[in-house]
C-alpha cells in the first residue's frame, strides 16, 4: 500500500518510536495524525517540528479512555482529506517500573494499570481506527460480501518480552502478550473489510522509555542475550519495519521482531536469586 496521500493515526506519536514513525510517514507524502497525552498546544507544537508540518495533526488523547479515543478519531476524520484514513500505528504504552518485592501482591495495582493502558487501550484504539476506516465506505451491514480492495492496516507495538515473559516484566510482559493476541484476532476479524493487522516487537530501543539509569543494565543484558547486533536499536530501525509492513500488502497477521536475534528469557544465571541480577521494569 502506498503511503503517499494516505492518513495514519499514530498513538504515542510524540514519543520515540511513534515520533520517528510519524516523520517517516510525512517524508513519504502521508498525513500523520498524532494521538498523545500532551495538551493541545504542546502536542501541536511538537508535531509541527516534524517534516511537512502542513500534513501533521495533533489530538490530545488518552488511549486508556474509550470516550477520548472515540472523540479524537471522529475529529481526525473531519480534519484529514475525505476518504484518506488508511491505518494506524499504535505506539502508546507504559512500562512503569518498580522496586523488587518478594510479595507478588504488591504488583497487583500496577498490573491493573498496565492492563488498562496497554491492553484495553490497544483494543479501543484498534476498534476506533478500524471503524473509522470502514466509515469511509458504504455500510453493507455485518455480513457484507468480502471486499477485494485494500482499505488499510493497523500495526500494534508489542515487545520481545511478550513471549517468553521474564520476571523483570511481570506486569508489562503479559500486557504485551495480550497485544499479540489482540493483533491476531483483529487481523482475522478485519480481513473481510480489507484491513490488515500486524505487530512489531522491538527489543531494547534508545527512547524516552529507556531512562538513563536503565541503560547500563540493558547494555549488559543486550551483550549477553542478543545474537547480533548486541546493542540498543535506533527508533528508525523500528520505523523501517513499520513502513515495510504498511507498504507490502501481503504482510498480514505477522509479528515482525526487530531485535538483533534476542534470545533472553530469564535472568536465572548464577547461584543468586535471579532478581538480584536484574532491574524490575514490571
Ligand atoms: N523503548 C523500548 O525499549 C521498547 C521496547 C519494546 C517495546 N516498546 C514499545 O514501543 C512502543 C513505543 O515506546 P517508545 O519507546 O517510543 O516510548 P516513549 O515513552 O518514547 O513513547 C510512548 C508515548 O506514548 C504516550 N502515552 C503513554 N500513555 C499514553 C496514554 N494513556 N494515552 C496516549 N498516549 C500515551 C507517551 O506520552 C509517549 O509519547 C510502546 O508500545 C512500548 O511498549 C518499547
Amino acid at each position: 500500500m502506498k503511503i503517499e496521500g494516505k492518513a495514519f493515526i499514530i498513538t504515542g506519536g510524540c514519543g520515540s518510536i511513534g515520533g520517528t514513525t510519524a516523520r517517516m510517514i510525512l517524508e513519504r507524502g502521508g498525513y500523520a495524525v498524532v494521538f498523545d497525552v500532551l495538551d493541545e498546544a504542546a502536542g501541536t507544537a511538537k508535531v509541527k517540528t516534524y517534516p511537512h508540518p502542513e500534513r501533521a495533526l495533533y489530538f490530545k488523547t488518552d488511549i486508556s479512555d474509550y470516550d477520548s479515543v472515540s472523540a479524537a478519531t471522529t475529529a481526525a476524520l473531519a480534519a484529514i482529506p475525505k476518504g484518506s484514513l488508511a491505518g494506524g500505528v499504535h505506539c502508546a504504552a507504559i512500562a512503569p517500573g518498580a522496586d523488587w518485592s518478594h510479595h507478588l501482591k504488591d504488583s497487583v495495582p500496577r498490573f491493573a494499570k498496565v492492563l488498562q493502558v496497554n491492553v484495553y487501550g490497544t483494543f479501543v484504539v484498534d476498534a476506533c481506527i478500524a471503524d473509522a476506516i470502514n466509515s469511509q465506505y458504504p455500510d453493507d451491514g455485518p455480513f457484507a460480501p468480502r471486499t477485494t480492495e485494500e482499505r488499510g492496516i493497523i500495526i500494534n507495538i508489542a515487545s520481545v518480552v511478550a513471549r517468553p515473559v521474564p520476571a523483570r516484566c511481570i506486569t508489562y510482559g503479559p500486557s504485551k502478550t495480550a497485544v499479540l493476541g489482540i493483533s491476531a484476532g483483529m487481523a482475522d476479524f478485519l480481513g473481510p473489510f480489507g484491513i490488515r493487522c500486524c505487530t512489531v516487537s522491538p527489543a531494547v530501543v534508545a527512547s524516552a522509555m529507556m531512562s538513563p539509569d536503565r541503560i547500563p543494565y540493558f547494555e549488559t543484558e543486550l551483550d549477553a542475550a542478543t545474537i547480533f547486533p548486541r546493542r540498543q536499536s535506533d527508533p528508525a530501525e523500528v520505523g523501517q519495519g513499520i513502513v515495510f509492513l504498511i507498504e507490502n500488502s501481503m504482510m498480514n497477521d505477522f509479528e515482525l521482531r526487530v531485535d538483533g536475534g534476542w534470545r533472553n528469557s530469564s535472568n536465572w544465571a548464577g547461584p543468586k536469586d535471579p532478581r538480584a541480577n536484574a532491574l524490575s521494569l514490571e
